[in-house]
Order: structure tokens, then C-alpha cells, then sequence
């Protein structure tokens, strides 16, 4: 195993895109910021180091950090951030994880451009699961907006429930593409060689939006989600949530030439503003022999399909071909929970909510947007709830967070009473016990999908389906033999979502939804995990630099 050293300085540095320019945050003056590679078995070690005028913390997302909270990254969660000026040391041992997981800010918005791509190859001397690429290239999927400080694209979102402002581009490794102003020059460009086959790493780094994604003319073969290996299945686009990352094999059979590969959203949302435009980068391949020298004419660059934006029905189409690259009846067995002592539904929800004097409202109606999970919605303490936990300060949070919602009712039907209260509310687990939560979408105001991360564990996602869960007839359809294992999953549009997971990582962890303003408005929740009976399933001792509050 090796032990990886890197600096990570969050400063401020000067970008031009959309013919403007202006001061962004990043790591290293990077943006994308630095992509870090490391094999399963390895350790990292990274100093972060702010020189920004705000606070920061920084998340490794799809990391496991077992028995190790202290490095895992949420503010007030885990962690209070690390103030302008100081500098804390995060430490990364990959035990588990192999594949494309990333890493970025989870401090206010900061992660707008404050994230990277983290690589983890197969443990030395093995390796992967399909046939060695010639090549692998990250794809990072991100936005810009062209005036607004990072700071303030969450706007009113933060403090009065309001909407954050609408990106201008997205982008493809930092640069918008094509279809935009002064953007054409520096598109990003990737060049193959005909007939070899390259890994594409893709992260959905974008704060609101699912995106679609293809390429002209060629198909795609997906091979791991989350950094989890899945059985190999091909499409001709993909359809990638907030949070998620994506390995895709690519073989250049095409004829030589040029061709765009583009994203663009998927968004269900009724009514709510969005960023509808297109970004584009080009696969170029190298002409490298005579037949490609006489088949020169380069053929015009086309745009690849890419489903309507409120294409749901290509949305589940695309996510139900995920399966486990292990089954249950094989060499290989998937290790998806049976027999579950942990019980959970947690109706998830954007909804309106009254404006008081502690909290004012500047949403519509004169009301202010409120998510919730099982009617609460989550606000950050003042001193993280891990410290609280671990030195046992009172008053932090409470561990009455309800497992069920308070009332039934359909969840899915027109406007039902769905009343929500602030709180910091946690579920506090035993060590080792299976867990099985089923996400409950809502259609309470806005029916949205929401990709749902749980930090600190991977689970099994057995079952999924649009309506409400019923809880006596749905179970029969779970699939138990090769559930796909994911980090981030999206519960579909007025659907539900059933994971398993064992609860075997002591610690404080937090669950949310990956778009950002469902999160900024509340849809958080916290799982605490209590220590095992030996020192090895124990959490780790903090260590000496945590930043206070
Ligand atoms: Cu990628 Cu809590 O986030
Ligand atoms: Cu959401």
C-alpha cells in the first residue's frame, strides 16, 4: 500500500468564459480542480490548506471512510469548516472502494467549482473487469454562471427559502463548448486512435440538474456507477444524477472524423426554471494510416441524440438496466442483505412553509420552498453533531429523527397537508444491523426526482417503482440476487426507492438529496452508528487539528 501526500490550497483565481471574467474558487487554481489517482489498499493524505475568504470543508464522495468520520467532510456534520486562513489534514484509506468516485466542497455552494475527480484502479497487481483501455479520460460535468460569485448562486436559497440563480452553461471538463459564446476555440477536445477501446470516467459535478449524455454515432458500454462495478450493458446515452460518476467504455469504430459528444438536462420538475442549454465536446479521432489518410473528408460534425428534457420514461429506461456485477448464485456473490432487523420509510418532499421571524420567507406565495425528510427539515447545528456525539455535548442535535412519517396518506395524489418542522434530528443505528430504508418521493409541491447520497456506506438498491411503496406487495419484486450497489441513487419522479445496507461503519452519516437546493432547503437527514464490541469495529480517535467552531 502506498501513502499519497497532496496540498490542497482553496484560493481564488481568474477565469474567462461566456465572453466574461471573473473570480471563481478552486483548489490549486484548477478548475476542474486537481483529479487524484491512488489504488484500492492506498492511503492519502491531503493538507487542505484555505486561503479563501470563507469557510471550506471538503467531501470524498463515494469514499467509505470506515470508522473515520473525522475525514469525511460536512460542515456542522462532521466537521466545523475550516476557517479562512487555517488548514486541516484529511486522510483517505481505500479500503473498499475502486472505480471513478470525486471529490468536492460540501461547505455552503462552494462546490459549484470547488470538485475533482478521484480515480481508485484495482488493487496492485489485479484488474479491471472488461478488457484493459487504451486510454482513460475523466469527463467532468459541470456549470458556469457568468456574473454571479459562487457565493451567491445559492441567493435567497440559503436564508429565506428562495430559488438559487440558473447556471448559464454547463460544461465538459471546464469548458462550456461548441453552442456557446466565445467558448467554440476551447472546447474540449479528445482524440483516439480507430479500433481501441477507452475508459470514460463521467461525474455529474452539476448543482441542480440530472443530465443526459451521448455521443454521435457511437454506442456506450457502462461498466461500473459510484465507483462500483456493474454487468456490462450498452446505450446510446446516459442519463447521470447530481453526485453520481459513471464508467463508460468507448470503442472508436466509427469512421475517422469528428464527433460531438453533448449533455444537457433531464428535468421533471413542473414549472421550475432550469439551465436549458447544451454543452459539447469532441471526440477527434487521429488519422493514422493510409485508409484513414484517403478517407479524409472529414465528415461534418453532428449532434448526438439526446432525449427531451422531461423524457422520463428514457430516464428509467436507461437506470433499470443497472445490475450488480456480482449475483447472489455465482463465484462472485452479491453480499445484499436478507434479513433486516431495521425497518425505515422516509418520505421525501419540497414543500412551502410559513415564514416566522427567525425565519423569513422570500419564496412564492409569501411563503418560503421547505424539503423535508419525514416532515422534518434539517438544519446545521452550530457545533458539528459528530464532535457532539463523540464528546457527548448536550443540545446539539436530538435523536427522535421519526422512521416513518407521522401520518399516512397517499403520497403521490394532489396537495395533501404535509406540515414541516425545522430540526436536527437523528436515527441512531446498532452496530451491524440491516438496515432497509425506502425512499418515498412526494408530490407534495413539485414532483422532482432526487439522487439521495448516503455518506459512509454503498447499498443495494432492490427495488424501485412510481407510486407509493406498498409495503405487502412490492417486497416480492425485490431483486436480491444482483442489486446494483450504488453511492447515490435516484428515487424517481412520484416514486420510491427501496436500499439495504448493514450498518458496519461506526460514525455520524450524513444522508441528502445531491441536488443542492433540495439540501439547502432541508433534505438532509443523519444516521449516528454506534460503535462495535471490538477495538477494530470502533470509530477512530479524533485527530489533533479538527477545526472548531
Ligand atoms: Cu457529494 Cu454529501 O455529497
Ligand atoms: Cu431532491
Amino acid at each position: 500500500a502506498k501513502i499519497h501526500r497532496h496540498t490542497f490550497t482553496i484560493k481564488s483565481k481568474t477565469f474567462t468564459r461566456l465572453c466574461d471574467t471573473k473570480i471563481i474558487l478552486t483548489v490549486n487554481g484548477e478548475f476542474p480542480g486537481p483529479t487524484l489517482k491512488a489504488h484500492r489498499g492506498d492511503k492519502l493524505i491531503v493538507n487542505v490548506i484555505n486561503n479563501a475568504n470563507y469557510n471550506m470543508t471538503l467531501h470524498w464522495h463515494g469514499a467509505r471512510q470506515v470508522r473515520n468520520p473525522w475525514s469525511d467532510g460536512p460542515e456542522y456534520v462532521t466537521q466545523c469548516p475550516i476557517r479562512p486562513g487555517e488548514r486541516y489534514v484529511y486522510r483517505i484509506d481505500l479500503t473498499v472502494e475502486e472505480g471513478t468516485i470525486w471529490w468536492h466542497a460540501h461547505s455552503q455552494w462552494a462546490r459549484a467549482t470547488v470538485h475533482g475527480a478521484f480515480i481508485v484502479y484495482p488493487k496492485r497487481g489485479s484488474s479491471y473487469p472488461f478488457p484493459k483501455p487504451h486510454r482513460e479520460i475523466p469527463l467532468i460535468l459541470g456549470e458556469w454562471w457568468k456574473k454571479k460569485n459562487i457565493m451567491d448562486i445559492a441567493g435567497n436559497a440559503n436564508k429565506t427559502g428562495g430559488e438559487p440563480a440558473i447556471s448559464d452553461a454547463y460544461t465538459i471538463n471546464g469548458q462550456p463548448g461548441y453552442l456557446y459564446p466565445c467558448s467554440k476555440p476551447d472546447t474540449f477536445k479528445m482524440k483516439v486512435v480507430r479500433h481501441r477501446q477507452y475508459l470514460l470516467r463521467i461525474i455529474n459535478a452539476v448543482m441542480d440538474e440530472e443530465l443526459f449524455f451521448a455521443i454521435a454515432n457511437h454506442t456506450l458500454t457502462v461498466v461500473a456507477k459510484d465507483g462500483l462495478y456493474l454487468k456490462h450493458f450498452n446505450t446510446s446515452y446516459l442519463m447521470i444524477t447530481p453526485g453520481q460518476s459513471m464508467d463508460v467504455l468507448l470503442h472508436a469504430n466509427q469512421r475517422s472524423g469528428r464527433y460531438f459528444m453533448a449533455a444537457r438536462s433531464y428535468s421533471s420538475a413542473f414549472g421550475a426554471g432550469f439551465d436549458k442549454t447544451t454543452t459539447t465536446a469532441i471526440l477527434k479521432y487521429k488519422r493514422h494510416s493510409l485508409a484513414d489518410e484517403l478517407n479524409r473528408k472529414t465528415p461534418v460534425l453532428v449532434l448526438p441524440y439526446l432525449p427531451p428534457y422531461n423524457h422520463t420514461e428514457a430516464t428509467t429506461r436507461f437506470t433499470n438496466q443497472f445490475r450488480s456485477y456480482r449475483t447472489r448464485t455465482s463465484n462472485r456473490p452479491v453480499n445484499v442483505p436478507v434479513n433486516i432487523n431495521t425497518r425505515l420509510l422516509y418520505a421525501i418532499s419540497v414543500n412551502l412553509m410559513n415564514c416566522s421571524d427567525d425565519k423569513p420567507c422570500n419564496g412564492p406565495f409569501g411563503k418560503r420552498f421547505s424539503s423535508s425528510v419525514n416532515n422534518v427539515s434539517f438544519v446545521n447545528p452550530t457545533v458539528d453533531i459528530l464532535r457532539a456525539y463523540y464528546r457527548r455535548i448536550g443540545g446539539v442535535f436530538q435523536a427522535d429523527f421519526p422512521r416513518k412519517p407521522p401520518t399516512e396518506f397517499n403520497y403521490t395524489g394532489e396537495n395533501l397537508p404535509f406540515p414541516t418542522r425545522f430540526g436536527t434530528k437523528v436515527v441512531v443505528l446498532d452496530f451491524n444491523s440491516s438496515v432497509e430504508l425506502v425512499l418515498q418521493g412526494t408530490n407534495v409541491l413539485a414532483s422532482d426526482n432526487h439522487p439521495i447520497h448516503l455518506h459512509g456506506y454503498s447499498f443495494f438498491v432492490v427495488g424501485s417503482g412510481f407510486g407509493n411503496f406498498d409495503r405487502m406487495k412490492d417486497p416480492l419484486k425485490y431483486n436480491l440476487v444482483d442489486p446494483p450497489e450504488e453511492t447515490t441513487v435516484g428515487v424517481p419522479n412520484n416514486g420510491w426507492t427501496a436500499v439495504r445496507f448493514v450498518a458496519n461503519n461506526p460514525g455520524v452519516w450524513l444522508l441528502h438529496c445531491h441536488i443542492e437546493r433540495h439540501a439547502t432547503w432541508g433534505m438532509n437527514a443523519v444516521f449516528i452508528v454506534k460503535d462495535g464490541p471490538t477495538k477494530s469495529s470502533r470509530m477512530l480517535k479524533p485527530p489533533p487539528d479538527l477545526p472548531s467552531c
